[in-house]
């Protein structure tokens, strides 16, 4: 049986949504307010493929292409995050679970650590937006903080307001990759968020609008008993 979200448990969320939606933009917000790490799967893997680990050079080709990595990699790659100290007092998953068989590896995870999941939030916005988002982001390549060039520009032209560092466009935000990891989320993905929302613990945000206002949505479906937060 499903076990409630209680307000006095760590957080434990999980945030799903199509490629661009705006995860990794909510997931820094509500990490840094909460004070508990954001646990990006495509952070994490494109440290390992800057480092040339042997998880990012088995990684690297499936994510130029706009492919899931496989199951296996990004489980033992998430199981291993997840014992760590920090996520002790809670953490935001960005991006895991993506398969269903992902979510089954996650259940075996949190019951491991005895952290059960607040709540899997899903980010809604057309797909025209989602490409409008992506061909237009740069992210900083040493800490991974997004910036739009036309909706959230940084400071100085190229470089991360946090440390500087010049922003790139990442090799899967070409337009034809978009619109393959589009079909990916559709076909792998969004069973997850039927998984979560067949055990009543999903709730839909419509992610159209400023990040603030998103935020705030967020934070409401934080509110146990509120799982459908839609724009007035
Ligand atoms: P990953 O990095 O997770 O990519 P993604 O899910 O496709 O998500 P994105 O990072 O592209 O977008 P986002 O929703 O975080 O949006 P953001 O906040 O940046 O994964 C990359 C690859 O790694 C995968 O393709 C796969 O190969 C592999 N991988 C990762 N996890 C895996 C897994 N579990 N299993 C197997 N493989 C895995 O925002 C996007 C843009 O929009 C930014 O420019 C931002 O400034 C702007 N923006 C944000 N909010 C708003 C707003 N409200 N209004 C206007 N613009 C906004």
């Amino acid at each position: 049986m499903t076990r409630r979200f209680q307000p006095k448990d760590p957080l434990v969320l999980v945030l799903l949504g199509p490629p661009g939606v705006g995860k990794g933009t909510q997931g820094r917000l509500l990490a840094d307010a909460e004070g508990i790490p954001l646990l990006s799967t495509g952070d994490i893997l494109r440290g390992a493929v800057r480092e040339g680990t042997p998880l990012g050079r088995q990684a690297q080709d499936y994510m130029r292409a706009g492919e899931l990595v496989p199951d296996q990699l990004i489980d033992d790659m998430m199981a291993d995050r997840l014992s760590q100290g920090d996520a002790a007092r809670g953490f935001i998953l960005d991006g895991y679970p993506r398969t269903v068989a992902q979510v089954q590896a996650l259940d075996v995870a949190l019951e491991t650590a005895g952290r059960p999941l607040s709540l899997a939030v899903l980010f809604e916005v057309a797909d025209e937006e989602v490409v409008r988002r992506l061909a237009g982001r740069r992210s900083c390549q040493s800490c991974g903080r997004a910036y739009h060039v036309e909706f959230d520009p940084p400071r100085a032209r190229d470089r991360c307001d946090r440390d500087g560092e010049p922003l790139v466009r990442r090799d899967d935000d070409r337009p034809e990759t978009i619109l393959h990891r589009l079909d990916v989320y559709r076909r792998e993905t969004e069973p997850v968020a039927t998984c979560f929302r067949e055990r009543d613990q999903l709730a839909a945000i419509d992610a159209l609008g400023e990040p603030a206002d998103i935020h705030e949505r967020l934070r409401e479906a934080l509110t146990p008993g509120r799982l459908d937060v839609r724009a007035a």
